[in-house]
């Protein structure tokens, strides 16, 4: 296992926290831990953990999984750790998976486009002539060019305009291949190519960029790399649709966008977005004071999806149903109208398995993408999105300047300890921990990778695990 503990033992977080560095010194080492990466390339020192075969690490998983949640434990380093187990994850978790892009609001006009790179796949997401949302590969068919690396043919050389400030976003008249001049329209459609007339038995429109099985799903676009996806978004995530209707996610605008380089595994991150133990410590500040740790629950199992709830105390709802009453605003944007009942008082928790992690609150929603780049590394962006009328408020700016500071702070939290637990799976002082009944989500994710190693999803060949609450 060429793993790379180099990076935790001299990560910029243990630095940082010799040093007692200030907020923006962290802020700057989560934003760009390349300097901690680089230290990874230049040691040969290699995890104290012993190395585990695949099939080991999945057997490990599997156990895990058929343990009751009173009894649940925590999965072995090595599934955060084995550049072999991520390898297998790409091939048969997030290869075989709805993979949420961006949001319709970031390409609102025909020719606005959105380029990712996804798990090895340069993609281009763009709204075409007849104003549909297509997801094609940026691999020229000519002789495989990235036909728009980042940051190239913005100056004039290519049609594409970048978006003020943005490398991988803005606006196009046609795809244009700088290799050889290839043309393309924004269905990814050939529209011309040069002398290729004595090239025998060439049909130019056999040779179009190709089209990825796409959908929009409450205004997200989503990408599945494999053909024989059995269901659509849709289809997986319907109950969660009929919950998440009052947002009316689809007409919500994305307003706020900031990108993070991350060295941590993936399900670092989603073990630790789902589970809200980790208020009473990491957020005993900020999250905590409002919905305290023990009072957060998770429903009933599902195939697709995870389901928290985070409840406001008494005394933070019945603030808020104070200042209401004398018609002052609680909330950092106007409380959305359709958001009643119980919640209007919490959050809502959503992963949509494997990537979709997602908040919703009484004013705006938040949705992490990632992008999974090896066993230890992530590129997360994180991302605010609001009703088109909270975008139209007067005083709709300095709303926007303190929800995202809020949101901010409270990601960089998340950071902080995402960090530090990558750097003890590599340690011989990692052991396999106990959860507590509020970290079932974490359970539940060790149930999805377990489903997916038997070609299944959960509650589909055992029954589904009642909601704690
Ligand atoms: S590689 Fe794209 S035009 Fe030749
Ligand atoms: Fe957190």
């Amino acid at each position: 296992m060429n793993s790379d503990p180099e990076i935790f033992r001299f990560s910029i977080f243990s630095k940082l926290t010799l040093m007692n560095v200030s907020e923006l010194e962290i802020r700057r080492a989560c934003e760009a831990p390349t300097d901690a990466l680089s230290f990874a390339s230049r040691s040969n020192i290699r995890s104290a953990q012993p190395e585990l075969s695949v099939e080991e690490i999945l057997t490990e998983i599997q156990r895990a999984a058929d343990l009751p949640l009173e009894e649940s434990t925590t999965l072995p380093a090595q599934a955060y750790t084995s550049p072999d187990f991520f390898d297998w994850e790409v091939e048969n978790i997030f290869r075989k998976e709805w993979l949420a892009l961006c949001h319709v609001s970031q390409i609102p006009n025909v020719g606005d486009f959105l380029n990712i790179d996804l798990l090895g796949e340069p993609l281009i997401v763009i709204r075409d002539k007849s104003n549909e949302i297509q997801v094609l590969s940026r691999v020229c068919p000519h002789r495989g060019m990235d036909i728009m690396p980042p940051g190239f043919g913005y100056d004039g050389h290519c049609p594409a305009q970048a978006k003020e400030g943005q490398s991988n976003c803005g606006n196009t008249r046609l795809l244009l291949c700088p290799y050889h001049s290839w043309t393309f329209e924004l269905d990814g459609k050939v529209k011309a190519c040069a002398e290729m007339q004595e090239a025998k038995g060439f049909n130019r429109d056999e040779w179009g960029l190709k089209t990825f099985r796409s959908e929009i799903w409450n205004g997200f676009v989503f990408i599945n790399f494999s053909e024989d996806a059995p269901q659509s978004v849709a289809e997986q995530y319907e109950g969660l649709g009929k919950h998440l209707e009052p947002w009316n996610l689809g007409d919500m605008e994305l307003v706020f966008a900031q990108e993070w380089d991350c060295a941590f595994n993936w399900k670092v991150l989603t073990e630790n977005f789902m589970e809200s133990y980790h208020h009473a410590g990491a957020h005993s500040k900020t999250l905590q004071p409002m919905m305290p740790a023990r009072d957060t629950w998770t429903e009933a199992e599902k195939a697709h999806y995870i389901q928290c709830h985070l409840p406001m105390k008494p005394k933070v709802r019945e603030e808020i149903a104070d200042m209401e009453s004398r018609g002052e605003q609680w909330d950092v944007f106007p409380p959305i109208p359709g958001v009643s009942g119980e919640k209007r008082f919490e959050w809502g928790l959503i992963l949509g398995y494997p990537g979709f992690k997602f908040v919703v609150t009484a004013d705006a929603a938040i949705w992490y993408r990632t992008q999974p780049l090896g066993p230890n590394r992530i590129k997360l962006l994180t991302t605010m999105l609001v009703p088109k009328s909270t975008v139209q408020h007067p005083d709709f700016d300095s709303m926007l300047e303190k929800g995202s500071k809020m949101a901010v702070d409270f990601h960089l939290e998340d950071m902080e300890v995402c960090m530090a637990v990558q750097r003890g799976y590599y340690s011989s002082g990692y052991q396999r921990g106990r959860l507590s009944h509020l970290e079932m989500p974490i359970w539940l994710i060790q149930r999805y990778l377990a489903a997916r190693s038997r070609g299944t999803w959960p509650t589909m060949d055992r029954p589904a695990a009642p909601g704690q609450r």
